[in-house]
C-alpha cells in the first residue's frame, strides 16, 4: 500500500522554525521516521512538501492515481483553502489530517480547518508522533 504524506507551507523549516511550538526535529526526521515505520507496517511512503497550494493541489491529483490513502499536514492551507479541501475530494480513499501543534489551542483563526470535513480523522497537538501515529490507522 502507498501513502503519500503531504506537508504545506513553512514546514520545509520544521526544527528552525517556533520551536517552542513546532519542535526542534527536521522534516527528513520525520520522513525518516514514516519510512521506518512504514518498513514495519508494509507501508509504502511518498513524502511530499510545498509552500504553494496550487502544487498540493496537483500532488493530489497525482494522489488520485497512486495512493491508498493520503496523511496531509495542509499548515496555514489548513485554515484557508477550499482549494485543497476540493482536491480531497476528488480522491477516493481515506484521509488523516495531522497538525504537529494542538490548533484548538492556539488562536481563534487556526481552529477552523477546511480540511477537517473531509478527514477520516485529525490529530493535533501530539508533535511529529502525529504523523507516525496516521500510519497505524492505515494499517489496520
Ligand atoms: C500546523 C498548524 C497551523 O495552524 C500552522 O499554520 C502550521 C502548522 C501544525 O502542524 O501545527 O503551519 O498545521
Amino acid at each position: 500500500k502507498l501513502i503519500y504524506v503531504l506537508n504545506g507551507p513553512n514546514l520545509n523549516l520544521l526544527g528552525k522554525r517556533q520551536p517552542e511550538i513546532y519542535g526542534h526535529e527536521t522534516l527528513a526526521d520525520v520522513q525518516k521516521r514514516m519510512e521506518k515505520k512504514g518498513d514495519a507496517l508494509g507501508l509504502e511512503i511518498a513524502f511530499f512538501q510545498s509552500n504553494h497550494e496550487g502544487e498540493l493541489v496537483d500532488i493530489i491529483h497525482q494522489a488520485r492515481e497512486q495512493a491508498a490513502g493520503i496523511v496531509i499536514n495542509p499548515a496555514a492551507y489548513s485554515h484557508t483553502s477550499v482549494a485543497i479541501l476540493d482536491a480531497l475530494n476528488t480522491f477516493e480513499g481515506p484521509v488523516v489530517e495531522v497538525h504537529i501543534s494542538n490548533i484548538h489551542k492556539r488562536e481563534a483563526f487556526r481552529h477552523h480547518s477546511y480540511v477537517s470535513s473531509r478527514a477520516e480523522g485529525v490529530i493535533a497537538g501530539l508533535g511529529t508522533l502525529g504523523y507516525v501515529l496516521a500510519l497505524d490507522y492505515f494499517a489496520q
